[in-house]
């Protein structure tokens, strides 16, 4: 069992799910180091292997490439965050002898198959955003015999840049607006991802595990989830990812089967009742800070 005789490092922590390890960390009264890209590039492998060492507990990467878009127009940039940076990262852990915690995507599944993935299952990812993790999650694999590689899919948060708060803003200014209904999967909060994960490393868990909300929907059940939760008056009128294409292609069915994950670790919150308790403080924190 992982003791925390050292801090753990958490890296990214200044996106959307490092926020929330944080706030878990913390929580759990475990110490952390939280270097900023600036202190810390994990684009540099010679940084890398100067500041991981034996004097950490583990290392947990938050940071990454996560504009899907982007990288249909920059393969090699994204191919350098997540694919050889979390390789490094994973080698350096596995000289100090430390866990090395990575995060990958449901976008390493091509959404043809038509029942929840597993772990094991057979990967084909459809766009350059899913190459790359996928190609991570290869390297990680090879470099560290204490990896834990958790894929998750479509995360949210009160905070940082997400369907969640992009979707709000959009209903509170527009009287309709339409939303894919083409594509299921499972919508997944942040703070259950960390608090998951915190409990998977805790428990000595290795390999490849699945962590998501319970549930599935479509893009447009997610809005109208949202719509609801903060009573905006907006239309949220059903169209088909035809309808507005766009650079990546996006598997049409990518929900990750979680039960290995329940059995270990306890029932994910079901996602409606996550995102309308986001959506409501995702309100609350904009007010504090206006
Ligand atoms: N978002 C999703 O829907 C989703 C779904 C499935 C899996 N995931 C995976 O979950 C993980 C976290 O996603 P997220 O949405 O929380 O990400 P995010 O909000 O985009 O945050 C990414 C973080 O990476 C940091 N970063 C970027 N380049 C860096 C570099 N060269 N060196 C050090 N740090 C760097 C950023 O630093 P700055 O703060 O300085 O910009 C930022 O803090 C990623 O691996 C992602 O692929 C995400």
């Amino acid at each position: 069992m992982i003791s925390f005789e050292y801090p753990v490092m958490l890296v990214g922590a200044n996106g959307m799910l490092g926020r929330a390890w944080r706030q878990e960390l913390e929580r759990s009264g475990i110490a952390y180091t939280a270097p900023s890209r600036e202190c810390f590039n994990i684009c540099d492998p010679e940084q890398i292997h100067r500041e991981i060492d034996g004097q950490l507990s583990a290392v947990i990467n938050c940071a990454g490439w996560t504009d899907v878009d982007g990288a249909e127009a920059d393969p090699a940039g994204a191919m350098a965050l997540n694919a050889s940076a979390p390789g490094n990262l994973a080698l350096a852990c596995d000289h100090a002898g430390i866990p090395f915690v990575h995060y990958s995507t449901d976008y390493v599944f091509d959404g043809e198959v038509g029942s929840p993935y597993l772990p094991d299952d057979p990967r084909g990812p459809v766009n350059a955003y899913g190459r790359s993790k996928a190609i991570g999650e290869n390297l990680v694999r090879m470099n560290s015999a204490h990896h834990l590689i958790i894929r998750s899919s479509w995360l949210y948060a009160p905070w940082g840049k997400n369907f969640l708060r992009t979707m709000a803003d959009i209903m509170r200014t527009n009287p309709k607006v339409r939303v894919v209904e083409d594509q299921i999967g499972r919508p997944t909060s942040a703070e259950w991802l960390a608090q998951a994960s915190l409990r998977l490393l805790m428990t000595d868990k290795r390999g490849i595990w699945h962590v998501t909300d319970d549930g599935q929907c479509s893009w447009h059940r997610f809005a109208l989830t949202i719509r609801d939760a903060l009573n905006l008056p907006c239309e949220v009128e059903p169209c088909a990812s035809s309808t507005y294409p766009r650079p990546a292609s996006r598997p049409e069915w990518s929900v990750l089967d979680i039960s290995r994950t329940t059995e270990a670790i306890g029932q994910a919150p079901h996602w409606e009742d996550s995102v309308r308790d986001a959506a409501r403080r995702a309100t609350s924190d904009a007010r504090i800070a206006a």
